[in-house]
């Protein structure tokens, strides 16, 4: 009867576990790390260490409502396509223009955006390889 019990609690255990992970997949060291290594070699220059852009000409990272939001997809097709909208962002302007980074990999793509919506002030869910394949091949 103890054992049941046992049993049937270590069922419960599980399924919230499961359930939990499913809602929230937890970000790992090596994702986090890899996006790093990706935003300093390709989108240090522009949006700067702190994620703070510079002012008029490159936006800002951290903080954008855009980086934190739900739609993820918003994101990838900026990563693949750039950026030169011009389009009023968080009540400002910025000039410079954001080059395609499509030669990235579906990974690194995920990587370095998982990085940029966790990272200094930032806190998102992650950006998983799956979705930037799905809206590459979308968007060819
Ligand atoms: C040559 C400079 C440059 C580089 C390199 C660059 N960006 Fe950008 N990025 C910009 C500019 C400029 C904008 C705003 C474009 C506009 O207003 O039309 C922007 C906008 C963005 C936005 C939208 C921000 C918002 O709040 O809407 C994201 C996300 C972004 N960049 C991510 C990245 C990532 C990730 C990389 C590296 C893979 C990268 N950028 C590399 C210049 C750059």
């Amino acid at each position: 009867m103890k054992a049941a019990r046992g049993l049937m609690m270590m069922g419960l255990l599980c399924f919230g576990l499961n359930g939990f992970s499913q809602t929230a997949k937890p970000i790992t060291k090596s994702v986090m790390d890899n996006g790093k290594a990706v935003y300093l070699s390709r989108c240090l220059a522009c949006h700067q260490v702190d994620g703070g852009g510079v002012p008029r000409l490159n936006a800002p990272l951290d903080g954008a409502s855009a980086v934190i939001a739900a739609d993820k997809a918003k994101l990838i097709r900026i990563v693949l396509k750039g950026y030169s909208d011009r389009v009023e962002i968080d009540g400002e302007y910025y000039s410079n223009n954001m080059a395609p980074h499509a030669d990235l990999n579906n990974q690194q793509i995920a990587d370095v955006l998982t990085y940029i919506r966790n990272s200094w002030s930032n806190k998102a869910s992650a950006v998983t390889a799956a979705e930037v394949k799905a809206l590459r091949a979308k968007l060819k």
